[in-house]
């Protein structure tokens, strides 16, 4: 279990508000002061209707967009007083991102897209290489490491995409439905990785679910609703499936 003591939060967010359009007349408020605290080494889920604020809050907790209003300290930086660069170097370093979509890039290899984020982190090309290598190893995708995206399925599309993820060692995974195009065997083999890397990589997981069964195997579960959260309650955990 995990230690849930204040020395431990890595997620800190509170009071906080998103709108859209400010100041316009059809100004759109979707987050209404979310607070969110999660713990070093924790696996939480969110879950929530469409449109309910999931992805526009893993945006901001991700550093890839601002808050409105509030206060965001990821990891003891205070995230509303940083500056561009150092957001970019923040999200770069302690961050993976892995969304339903893959993102990867289309025309170029597997292994390459798992490199790339190594690039911007300067790193030597041999560096980058064997780093990629070993994490095609650990997703099960060291037979198909130069096939391109296109020459992949879903699943392995997806796995390519965890281990660039994991490329720059980041503390925090953030998971938009990353199984909600994938049918169930599929998934599951997905969320065993992160399960994997939580386990015996203690990665700190938030993993946007729409799967009732996989965010119950989470530590936690949170529900957003019209943007807020309306339920916070225990998952099983891995162990007890
Ligand atoms: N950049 C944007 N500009 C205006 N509205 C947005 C923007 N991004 C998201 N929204 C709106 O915010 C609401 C929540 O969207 P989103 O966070 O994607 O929900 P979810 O991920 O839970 O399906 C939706 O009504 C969506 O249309
Ligand atoms: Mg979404």
């Amino acid at each position: 279990m995990v230690n849930r003591d204040e020395k431990d939060v890595i997620i800190d967010a509170q009071d906080i508000y998103k709108r859209f359009y400010i100041g316009q007349p059809n100004e759109l408020e979707i987050l209404h002061g979310i607070d969110l605290k999660v713990y070093r080494g924790e696996f939480v889920a969110i879950v929530g209707a469409s449109g309910s604020g999931k992805s526009t809050l893993m945006n901001i907790i991700g550093v890839l967009d601002k808050p409105t209003e509030g206060k965001y300290h990821l990891d003891g930086v205070d995230i509303m007083a940083a500056k561009d660069n150092e957001l970019s170097h923040i999200r770069n370093k302690k961050i993976g991102f892995v969304f339903q979509t893959y993102n990867l890039i289309s025309r170029t290899s597997a292994l390459k897209n798992v490199e790339l984020p190594m690039l911007y982190a300067g790193a030597s090309r041999k560096q980058r290489n064997e780093r990629a290598k070993e994490l095609m190893a650990m997703v099960g995708m060291e037979e198909r490491m130069h096939h391109t995206p296109d020459e992949l399925s879903g699943g392995q599309k997806q796995r390519v995409a965890i281990a660039r993820s994991m490329v720059n060692d980041p503390a925090i995974l953030l998971c938009d439905e990353p199984t909600g195009a994938l049918d169930t065997k599929t998934g599951r083999t997905v969320m065993d990785i992160f399960h994997k890397l939580n386990e015996e990589q203690g990665k700190t997981i938030v993993f946007i679910t729409h799967s009732p069964e996989l965010a119950d195997e989470c530590q936690r579960v949170l529900t957003l609703s019209d943007g807020v959260f309306v339920g916070e309650r225990e998952g099983r955990g891995h162990a007890a499936t």
